[in-house]
């Protein structure tokens, strides 16, 4: 099953302009030449290193500057069984399982669900997502991963399922906080052995936990603001605790972001709502989704830690309720892999909603840096951040890590994307003087920029954003600079709301990946379709791309580049006409050496369709999401999450027997080839 039936209900009423026509975007191929992208820029970028590491230059595996790889492997079939699936000669490994412990804290994972809240709290954490490697050396056989726990399977949790009764009430204060501990992150040490398999240093000093509960530094607009004022943090300047932590992105100067998702699902207000809560779409009558709130006041609860999750105005000032809780929740989150006991940032510049990942675009020195942002529900739209501060090749190498992002991620300015027709884009300031689409600017409408961060969703609303269909992933790429962005389905797209140029398909079940290129200017940008998700079988109107067997593909979710230009895409599907072929999959193209008959970039098309070639198929019930490689390409490193009946064993890719059941434990999956080689290529 998906995890789309998670997915939130459409929350943006607003009347943004859709254009009836479906333009005839479908084979669109893009003739407008590239621009801003000169090789010197380019040679800038490969020199520091993609990988976030900061060890070392040359681990960096050759840089942008190098040609694109090019695949040699053959596209596998795809597979619906208890297993992951690899191509001949490669092996897949299963690495730090939900429950494994970090530290010597945890009693070891019991199969039978009792381990309790301090075990988990010293384990890795449930529902594997975005990851990141970090190496501690220049081989990449020793490092740092960092891995999102998106959300909880209570079912696998515990012993006997949920303590919630009928009302959703819940009993248990040792449920609850291990449920709260099963959120979050994970950074574990782990190293390469002889023998080819990756090994987590249970116990390194490095090895820690950030939970829904870990108290957390917010910087940025909202930093000190009288809008998170809690009892917790009268000055506003700490939140606690990350949730849904979905996909992620790093730093050129190695450091692990975090990326919170479904939040507002976790908290609740049965009172009078916020402008803002509406807009995001918070619970307003029965529980939240666990009902960790209905244990308020229960005798063992320590500083309102359940409370907390209730946002209903009670008292008569924020100083007296948690009416501001949420409003510490819906950021990119900065964490230092590197530093122990280091305190996680939540750097609210870069806006407040369901955050999908987060990416950085090409860095230039002496330009600012970019970090783009999609809002994954039904439509909802696409961001990008640009700093202030302009790009010093000198900090990546730098030891105060979270200074760099106080430095790039505190100030700047906060876009929004809309996609007009004929390819042609426009990025629409969200600032106080950013125009609004009744001739008046956001000031009419916010006093702060920090009011505007908390409803971000709302002042792009104001701006005339483009309603898009889902924006999950973002990925660039080192070859070209281009962005690639997921739209992974978006069912309600109807004759109602109509279509728009970007998002052209009515009911779009199966999803498609857009691109784009940065134009001279930072408002403006060029864009294509670079390919639709359809069944092989789809018939004109649905398989645009030319897909077959070899590549079908629905719902487009995480999306990676390495630093050779292979673009891995992965997906979270849950359409009939795609799960009856195969379960979730990774599959895997080399964008920039797609060129039509002249020589421009193309998408995939009929005639080209071999060069997306899947590479891997998850077991039954999973989504397999999160990317990350090891500098010298030998290691992949992806999560699989919410599987149905595995892992069975160490060996990922050893089949469940028929029969057997058993507590489904998400994963990360080291994928690597037998005989130690590049994977890929
Ligand atoms: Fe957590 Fe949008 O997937
Ligand atoms: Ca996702
Ligand atoms: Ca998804």
């Amino acid at each position: 099953m998906s995890k789309e039936i998670f997915n939130p209900t459409r929350f943006n009423k607003s009347n943004n302009p859709t254009f009836d026509e479906v333009l005839d975007v479908r084979m669109s191929r893009r003739k407008i030449l590239k621009g801003g992208l000169g090789l010197s820029a380019m040679a800038t970028f490969g020199a520091f290193g993609l990988a976030g590491c900061n060890s070392s230059s040359s681990t960096t595996g050759g840089g942008a500057a190098a040609p694109s790889a090019s695949l040699n492997f053959n596209s596998i079939a795809g597979s619906k069984i208890d297993a992951v699936s690899v191509p001949e000669g490669y092996t897949a490994q299963v690495l730090a399982p939900w429950g494994q412990p970090i530290n010597a804290m945890a009693e070891a994972w019991k199969d039978d669900g009792t381990n309790d809240a301090v075990d988990q709290n010293n384990s890795m954490g449930m529902h594997h997502d975005g990851l990141h490697f970090f190496p501690l050396n220049d081989a990449g056989t020793d490092g740092l991963l960092a891995v999102n726990h998106e959300y909880i399977d209570q079912n696998a949790l515990h012993q006997n399922g949920s303590d919630r009764d009928d009302a959703g009430i819940r009993s248990s204060v040792d449920q609850v906080r291990k449920e709260i501990a099963a959120h979050g992150v994970s950074v574990i040490r782990i190293q390469l052995q002889e023998d080819g398999q990756w090994m987590m240093v249970e116990s390194d000093p490095l090895n820690r936990r950030y939970t829904g509960a870990t108290v957390m530094d917010i910087s940025g607009p909202l930093a000190n603001s009288s809008l998170l004022v809690t009892p917790f943090s009268p000055d506003g300047s700490q939140a606690r605790g990350t949730l849904n932590n979905c996909g992620n992105g790093y730093t050129p100067w190695g450091t692990y972001l975090t990326c919170e998702e479904n939040w507002p699902g976790y908290f609740i207000n049965l009172g009078t709502t916020t402008a803002e809560q509406d807009r995001i779409g918070l619970d307003t009558s029965g529980t939240a989704r666990y009902g960790w709130e209905t244990l308020a006041g229960h005798a063992d609860e320590r500083v309102d830690e359940f409370s907390r999750f209730n946002v209903t105005p009670s008292g008569a000032s924020a100083m007296d309720d948690y009416r501001n809780e949420a409003n510490g929740h819906g950021y990119i989150v900065e964490i230092d892999p590197y530093t122990a006991n280091s305190r996680a940032v939540k750097r609210t510049a870069l806006g407040r909603f369901r955050h999908e990942g987060c990416t950085f675009g090409t860095l230039e020195v002496g330009k600012p840096i970019v970090f783009y942002s999609g809002h994954d529900s039904r439509f909802e739209y696409m961001y990008k951040f640009v700093s202030t501060a302009v790009w010093d090749a000198a900090d990546a190498e730098a030891s105060d890590r979270l200074a760099m992002g106080d430095k790039y991620m505190d100030e700047g300015t906060l876009y929004v994307a809309k996609f007009d027709a004929d390819g042609v884009g426009h990025w629409l300031p969200l600032t106080l003087d950013g125009a609004t689409t009744d001739g008046g600017t956001l000031g009419d409408h916010f006093d702060s920029l920090a009011a505007i961060i908390l409803n971000t969703a709302g002042a792009a609303d104001l701006v005339g954003a483009t309603q898009m269909d889902r924006p999950e992933w973002c990925a660039v790429d080192p070859i070209t600079g281009s962005v690639y962005l997921t739209l992974t389905n978006n069912t309600r797209r109807d004759e109602t709301t109509g279509t728009n140029p970007a998002n052209p398909r009515l009911n779009n079940k199966f999803g498609h990946v857009i691109r784009w290129d940065e134009g001279e200017a930072a408002t403006d940008f060029t864009w294509d379709i670079f390919v639709f998700g359809s069944p092989a079988d789809g018939d004109e109107a649905t398989n645009l791309s030319g897909l077959s067997e070899f590549n079908q593909f629905a719902s487009p979710d995480g999306l990676a580049f390495d630093n050779r230009g292979i673009l891995w895409i992965q997906t979270d599907n849950g359409a009939d006409e795609v799960t009856s072929y195969t379960n979730d999959q990774m599959l895997a193209v080399v964008p920039s050496a797609i060129k039509d008959a002249d020589g421009n970039a193309d998408t995939i098309n009929s005639e080209n369709q071999g060069e997306l070639r899947r590479f891997f198929v998850g077991p039954n019930g999973c989504e397999v999401t999160g990317f990350t490689i090891s500098p010298d390409y030998t290691t992949m490193f992806v999560s699989i999450q919410h599987p149905g009946n595995w892992p069975y064993s160490n060996n990922a890719a050893e089949e469940t027997p028929v029969g057997m059941d058993l507590r489904p434990r998400a994963s990360v999956v080291a994928i690597r080839k037998a005989d130690g080689g590049e994977l890929g290529v």
